[in-house]
């Protein structure tokens, strides 16, 4: 027993910030970053933070589910951008649904998304639970430097949500962790305590791109590869690749070097930028609303990103 996915949702603020807008901020053009990254706009959010989008992305997921709040028996959200480090943003996203269900989060950053639906299969196997709502809700906002033109043009805020019930549709997946900050870093505030002697690094998100880039492409040809091996499957036998919207070049590049036809994976980073944990859930609802999505079909969920941590699965619609 694993589970099925159940319903979709989504929620990414309403104003729209333009590469234009941005290259008022820093030195930078649309050209550059449409060039780079892939990204023509980005939602960011001017007053809700990162819990409330994830429980608006949850409702929408409810409802999309036929499930109602009372029935779920457990919350797992990702958010590297929460605004307290306690309460977690599940405890806050619990508190706002008023339910009194179990919650919690997990932190592996942009690869989350499949570390939750690894911790929940387990789960569901031991029988604990029949229903989750799996929630990726991010304000990168707040943590990404805006005088810093290399990271402030990639990134966007917004949730997704999934909500999973029992079932057998979560085949497998698999996990790197090369742990470090020296390529991606998104420090704390270290506190005040007049013994420790170390100097805070300014807690914003510092980001070493072409190396991080590279840890991307190797990734997801690496774990993609690996899972269809593993279940002696091709790339003929899946219907999409959603994989996290990180910069439209790795996935050109990967394409490449998998020699699979870009097409075959599904990409919205142009309209939201990256959103971390919330950017396979948020494609996953785009895809499911647009029909795109048919029962059986096999999609591979690649992700990568801070920890360094890459991650894919196997899941069938
Ligand atoms: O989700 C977490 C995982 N994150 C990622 O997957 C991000 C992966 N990395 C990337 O997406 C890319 O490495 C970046 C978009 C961050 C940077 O692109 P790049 O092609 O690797 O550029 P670069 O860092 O090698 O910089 C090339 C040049 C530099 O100028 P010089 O030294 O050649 O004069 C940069 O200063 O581009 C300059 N540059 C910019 N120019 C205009 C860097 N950012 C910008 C910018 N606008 N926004």
């Amino acid at each position: 027993m694993s589970f099925s996915v159940l319903g979709t949702g989504m929620y990414v603020p309403p104003k729209v910030v333009t590469n234009e807008d941005i290259s008022k901020l820093v030195d930078t053009s649309d050209e550059w970053i449409v060039q780079r990254v892939g990204v023509k706009e980005r939602h960011i959010s001017t007053n809700e933070t990162a819990a409330e989008m994830g429980y608006k992305a949850a409702l929408e997921a409810l409802e999309n589910s036929g499930v109602a709040k009372e029935e779920i028996d457990m919350i797992i959200a990702a958010s590297v951008s929460g605004e307290s480090i306690s309460p977690s943003v599940s405890c806050m996203i619990q508190n706002l649904l008023g339910v009194k269900c179990m919650a919690m989060d997990v932190n592996a950053a942009c690869s989350a998304f499949v570390f939750m639906l690894e911790t929940i299969a387990g789960y569901f196997a031991r029988g604990k639970v029949k229903k989750v709502l799996v929630i990726g809700a991010e304000r990168l906002s707040r943590v990404v430097d805006w005088d810093d033109r290399g990271t402030c043009v990639i990134f966007g805020d917004g949730a997704g949500a999934v909500v999973l019930g029992e079932g057998d549709n979560y085949i497998d997946a698999v996990f790197h962790v090369r742990g470090g900050s020296d390529i991606i870093d998104i420090p704390q505030f270290i506190g005040k305590s007049p013994f420790f002697e170390k100097e805070q690094k300014k807690p914003y998100i510092h980001m070493r791109g072409q190396e991080t880039f590279k840890f991307a492409v190797k990734s997801i040809c690496r774990d993609c590869k690996t899972l269809l091996k593993n279940h002696d499957l091709t790339f003929d036998d899946i219907a999409y690749i959603v994989p996290h919207q990180a910069n439209k070049r790795i996935i050109d590049f990967a394409s490449v070097m998998l020699k699979i036809p870009e097409e075959k994976f599904y990409l919205n980073i142009e309209r939201f930028g990256n959103t971390s944990s919330a950017s396979i859930p948020i494609a996953l609802d785009e895809m499911n609303r647009k029909g795109m999505l048919h029962k059986g079909d096999l999609l591979l969920l690649p992700a990568f990103g801070g920890g360094l941590a890459s991650a894919a699965c196997l899941l069938r619609w």
